[in-house]
């Protein structure tokens, strides 16, 4: 990655008429529907954007979508780029970075999660409150990194207290019962053992997935404010676990996604 290839893709994207959006939004496995709520949308395919990593998950469609949402300018990311594709980290956040030089101020993830807080079930939104990196890497982990920004980032308070508080309220207002814990960051794609779960639980985590991570800590490095919400789609019990099944995790997602969409869209309104 340099910085000529990063002007290249904001300035591609730029000529495509992405003008100065305030808010990044990365949508999750199964949680692309935000961008049928955009005015005006303007699409920009990411096998078209140059030095943009390409899609190759078939469950996403891989493209930006630019537009208004709730009266704001919105660039949305339906399909992310994960380690278990091959990716490399600094791959994975590629596109964060070039939203951040298109002018993005505030960036919301979401993610499909396994739940290992087992008071948490399927179908439950789990707002992150902070993270376990357990990808075995860094996104910062690279040479010239401080032509980029810091290297040493802080990550004493990762997610944005002042968005997750607003959440809160939004939940409360709109009757959505949301969870709150701490989400732990695998490579996979392999789910993971019983054992593995056991372990999660021990070191303190609350929800497992296989993304996001790498966003937050190139966030923080930018000092872009972000928050994460994960949908919990299975339930990882290890003294009862059954077999994965990913259609269901992908039902699961679907049908909790209008709730995730319901915080985003009036969180928006708040900004
Ligand atoms: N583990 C890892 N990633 C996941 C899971 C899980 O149980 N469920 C959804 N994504």
């Amino acid at each position: 990655m340099t910085q000529k290839q990063l002007d290249e893709s904001t300035q591609y994207l730029q000529s495509k008429g992405f003008h100065k959006p305030e808010i990044g939004i990365v949508l999750g496995t199964g949680l692309g529907k935000l961008v049928d709520e955009i005015e005006d949308p303007l699409v920009a395919h990411y096998h078209n954007i140059p030095f943009f990593p390409l899609a190759t998950v078939e469950f996403h469609s891989g493209k930006l979508v630019y537009g208004t949402l709730k009266g704001k300018k919105v660039v949305v990311m339906q399909g992310r780029f994960h380690l278990y594709e091959g990716y490399e980290f600094t791959d994975v956040t590629y596109p964060i970075r070039v939203m951040r030089q298109l002018g993005i101020n505030k960036l919301f993830i979401s993610n499909a999660a396994g739940a290992i807080n087992l008071n948490f079930k399927k179908g439950d939104i789990m707002l992150v409150e902070d993270h376990i990196n357990l990808q075995g890497g860094s996104p910062l982990a690279f040479k010239n990194v401080a032509e980029f920004g810091d290297r040493f980032v802080d990550m004493s308070d990762p997610y944005d207290p002042d968005m997750r508080k607003k959440i809160e309220q939004i939940a409360t207002k709109m009757g959505i019962s949301l969870q709150k814990g701490v989400y732990a960051a695998v490579v996979g794609p392999q789910l993971e053992t019983k054992a593995e779960y056991r372990m999660l639980k021990i070191i303190g985590a609350d929800a497992v997935g296989m993304s996001t991570v790498p966003e937050v800590i190139i966030a923080n490095h930018l000092r872009l404010p972000v928050i994460a919400v994960s949908v919990l789609t299975d339930e990882c019990d290890p003294d009862d676990l059954e077999p994965v099944n990913v259609s269901e995790i992908l039902e699961v997602a679907a049908r909790t996604e209008p709730k995730m969409i319901t915080l985003f869209t009036e969180l928006i309104q708040l900004l």
